[in-house]
């Protein structure tokens, strides 16, 4: 039996059930804005080694809990854990970002994939849920994540990170039915990696669509859209006799919330170019809303991070169902007591929110 949750916070936000002040974690909390995080890599060696030792996985994933209030943790680990258990070779190199060294570009390679066991090929991830769990003893609750199969699909066919996605939107409108394959397959592979994690101990997941955004209203609907949907009808919604909410993360994706509080998920991020009333009122309070600080408000000084931090209160207005956020990924270079100063004013200003 696992320890009961002392701060359950986040999970009741989720469910836009009340709570007396509004919650908060960041996207990327972990990571190299943290000395410490920059020190527990040089250890590990790189960043693939890190994600694959659960030890050390579990030391940066507690180590922003250790300086800050945050109401959850996040496991430590990446979206392109898939593309390295299909065997399409992954590495990162420093300051460049991810390389995956067999794209695949053509239906002969989309055919050639494997199917994925994930207590095997990724069991480094369950095994790092499982001593994260252990080590958070209920002080809050753990995320487990994974990246739409769309946004995992453009470094899969692009070989790494892409402006303009040629390859993968060359693809999607000259060859659409070898794209719905490969999305086909990375949906089945994340929808059983999200309920491996699940089954060891996340107790909310959430869908990473990085570059849903880059996607005109139709194409997004059609190939990043739908198989998100698909995903979140086929998890495990509760463990431990409680409902493990699903929060979906299109970044860019202002335009379409309504549309994606038809997909089932309990929750949706948003990024800091939409406002959270005009968002509210699109989804109709049929799901919760996480986000959406810009997280380049971090290079500013702590009162000018308090204002902000209040503004965002404010554009969600008085109730529950907001979980406090950046609206995408804490910057590397951002002094870490600005991170503070976030949360600090979360705490402080949220209360009369809630009353
Ligand atoms: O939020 C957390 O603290 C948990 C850890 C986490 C990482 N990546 C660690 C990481 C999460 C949730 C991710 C998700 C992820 N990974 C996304 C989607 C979220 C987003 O930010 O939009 C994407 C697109 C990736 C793919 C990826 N991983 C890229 C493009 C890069 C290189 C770019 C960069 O930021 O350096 C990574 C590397 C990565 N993933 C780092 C971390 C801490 C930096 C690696 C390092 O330590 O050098």
């Amino acid at each position: 039996m696992s320890a009961p949750l002392k701060n359950d916070l986040f999970l009741r936000a989720l469910l836009r059930e009340p709570t007396p002040r509004t919650p908060v974690w960041m996207m990327r909390q972990a990571g190299r804005y943290l000395p410490e995080y920059r020190a527990t890599r040089a250890q590990a060696g790189n960043f693939l080694k890190l994600c694959m030792t659960p030890d050390l996985a579990c030391e940066v994933t507690l180590q922003p809990l250790r300086r800050y209030a945050l109401d959850a943790a996040i496991l430590f680990s990446d979206i392109l854990t898939i593309p390295h258990a299909l065997g399409l070779g992954l590495e990162f190199e420093a300051g460049e970002g991810p390389r995956i060294d067999r794209p695949v570009r053509s239906a002969r390679d989309i055919d050639a994939l494997p199917s994925l066991d994930p207590e095997r090929e990724l069991r480094y991830v369950m095994d790092a849920v499982r001593v994260i769990r252990r080590e958070l003893d209920g002080k809050v609750p753990l995320i487990g994540f994974a990246g739409s199969p769309w946004t995992v699909g453009t470094y899969v066919v692009e070989g790494g990170s892409s402006k303009n996605f040629q390859h993968i939107k060359g693809m999607l409108y000259g060859a659409p039915s070898d794209l719905h394959r490969l999305l086909a397959h990375l949906t089945r592979a994340t929808t059983d990696y999200l309920n491996a994690q699940i089954a060891a101990g996340a107790q909310a997941v959430m869908i990473f669509d990085t570059w849903g955004g880059a996607l005109s209203p139709a194409a997004y609907r059609e190939f990043s859209l739908h198989y998100m949907t698909e995903i979140v009808a086929n998890l495990h919604r509760a463990a431990d006799g409680r409902r493990v909410p699903v929060i979906l993360f299109t970044k860019g994706g202002g335009a379409w919330l309504a549309d994606m509080a038809d997909s089932g998920a309990d929750a949706l991020g948003v990024d800091w170019t939409t406002d959270l009333g005009t968002a509210r009122l699109a989804v109709a309070d049929r799901v919760a809303l996480q986000g959406n600080l810009d997280p380049s408000v971090l290079y500013a000084p702590p009162a000018a991070i308090r204002a902000e931090v209040g503004r965002v209160l404010a554009s969600f207005g008085q109730g529950h169902g907001h979980v406090f956020n950046l609206g995408h990924g804490i910057h590397p270079d951002v002094p870490p007591e600005h991170a503070a100063a976030m949360v600090d004013a979360v705490h402080e200003l949220s209360p009369p929110y809630h009353r």
